[in-house]
């Protein structure tokens, strides 16, 4: 029983599913269409509307810190995700990867975990953007009924239309193709960068240095709202729960993390990319980087322009211009945001589509979501299914009660992916790998430790409830995917598969 939880597929298996005409995703994406793509995934939410929530109730201007702080963790990960994507080229990212060195439960773990992080990260900024997008209409003098406001502060009925109308036109987007959405990600992601740099480069002239005095502001006692929205950390050591000062940095830190989610899912595009074993780390580390200079930036600039203490909790980039007298440059910060968030949402939907698409091709999810579309090559199926829960999901529930869930399900699957780079090595030394993890298994090591330390400075009532996922997804591989499982019914051999390299493959 425990072999068969542990029987890992084998690599070359992997690539050579992929090749199969009626399971193949076309390969058209290049290193720059993969850096735009984590680019336009991962600005968003993060930036636009959690960094003046952080900085007012955690960090002060120390935010600029918890970023630092946050990008060190996604960067360890980041290493070791190269790694494993350009030895793995096939969709579904860390799933892949922990089935080819792990074995199939973790990889089912993983895979149900992504599908967490996908699926509410998308209904994260659905609603983001849709408060953006009220805020506009809200300058233009229209206004929406509050039952079609959404959930938060609604009292009785709400429905967030604007948020699940969106994601149901972007699954319809996604499913036309590819090509497609790569073309609309670009264009968007420009209108994103470009009121980025507004916000850093108009911004500095408004900054007073009496606003970073002080930088970390000391630290202050709260009150215990209820043991359970202590970060497990306090509840661990019986800290009085505190905000501020150098522990405030790194709850700031676990938060905004969310801002830097999305560079692990170029990972999952590897399938699509014509040279992924050279292109992968490039996207990958490339917009890492990028955006990590970008929200330093932007959070030295805004907590500079306004006291940490005045920042708005909704808007913070935009209002700080209000607060300096530009409303101008607010609305066209606004209007940025908004269309910015429209990619990120896209490029999530894709993601988790991609990894339910993996997962079912496997057998671990029926097999009826593996068939491509005949005339898009899309994976249609899980695409219109996931589409269509998850705008149900972010009509009606609030933001606050969903990100940090995505938080911890990402840095676990950091966790997993690091470990599986060390195991990998010594299971198969032999792979080739474009792109080597340097100083292993340090790095790896170091990187499970960062994720660690973040998981542990969030609520003990989101580790609750990332338990009670787990454990229904327990309860699906165990009634489901341990008998369905491809590899359990040793259909590859049966098939010979595993002795038709590159037949099928898609030009
Ligand atoms: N990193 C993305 C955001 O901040 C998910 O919205």
């Amino acid at each position: 029983m425990s072999s068969a939880l542990f029987r890992t597929k084998n690599v070359e298996q992997s690539i050579q599913d992929t090749e199969k005409p009626e399971h193949a995703l076309r390969k058209s994406l290049s290193a720059l269409d993969l850096t735009v793509f984590g680019v336009g995934v991962i600005i968003g939410t993060g930036i636009f509307v959690l960094t003046g929530k952080v900085a007012k109730e955690n960090a002060g201007p120390a935010v600029s810190l918890a970023f630092v702080v946050a990008a060190v963790v996604c960067a360890l990960a980041a290493l070791c995700y190269a790694e494993f994507a350009s030895t793995v080229p096939v969709a579904g990212s860390a799933y892949t990867f922990s089935y080819a060195s792990l074995g199939e439960l973790p990889a089912w773990i993983i895979g149900w975990d992504l599908i967490l992080e996908f699926a509410l990260g998308t209904a994260v900024v659905a609603v983001g953007w849709s408060g953006y997008i009220r805020s506009l209409l809200d300058n233009a003098g229209w206004h929406l009924p509050a039952y079609l406001s959404g959930r938060e502060g609604a009292t009785g009925f709400g429905f967030d239309v604007l948020a699940a109308g969106l994601v149901l036109v972007l699954t319809g987007i996604l499913v036309l193709g590819m090509k497609l959405s790569a073309r609309v990600t670009s264009i968007v992601v420009a209108i994103k960068v470009a009121v980025v740099l507004l916000v850093i480069i108009a911004g500095a002239f408004f900054a007073t240095s009496s606003n970073y005095k002080p930088f970390v502001p000391p630290t202050q006692s709260v009150a215990a709202e209820g043991s359970l929205k202590a970060p497990l950390i306090q509840l661990m050591f019986g800290w009085a729960p505190a905000n501020f000062g150098v522990m405030g940095i790194f709850t700031a830190a676990s938060v905004v993390f969310f801002a830097f989610i999305g560079f692990d899912i170029v990972a999952t595009a590897a399938e699509e990319t014509r040279h992924p074993q050279r292109d992968m780390p490039r996207g990958i580390l490339g917009s890492l980087l990028i955006c990590t200079v970008l929200y330093v930036a932007v959070s030295i600039v805004v907590t500079g322009m306004q006291n940490y203490r005045n920042l708005s909790v909704d808007a913070p980039l935009a209002d700080a211009f209000k607060a300096v007298g530009h409303p101008f440059y607010a609305g066209l910060i606004s209007f940025g945001a908004a269309i910015g968030l429209t990619t990120v949402c896209m490029i999530l939907l894709l993601g988790q589509s991609r990894v339910f698409f993996a997962m079912s091709r496997d057998g671990l999810l029926p097999r009826f979501f593996s068939q491509v579309h005949p005339r898009f090559r899309t994976p249609h199926r899980p695409t219109i299914l996931l589409g269509v829960i998850i705008a149900i999901v972010s009509g009606f529930t609030s933001l606050s009660e969903l990100a940090e869930l995505v938080n911890i399900g990402t840095l676990f699957a950091f966790i997993v992916v690091a470990i599986s780079v060390v195991i990998l090595r010594r299971t198969r030394p032999d792979l080739h790998r474009a792109f080597r993890t340097p100083w292993v298994p340090v790095i790896p090591i170091l990187s499970v430790c960062a994720s660690l330390w973040l998981m542990l400075n969030l609520p003990a009532e989101t580790w609750l409830r990332f338990a009670i996922w787990m454990v229904i997804g327990f309860a699906v591989y165990f009634l489901y995917g341990r008998t369905h499982s491809r590899l359990a019914r040793g259909e590859a051999a049966a098939t010979g598969e595993t002795t038709r390299p590159g037949s099928g493959t898609t030009p």
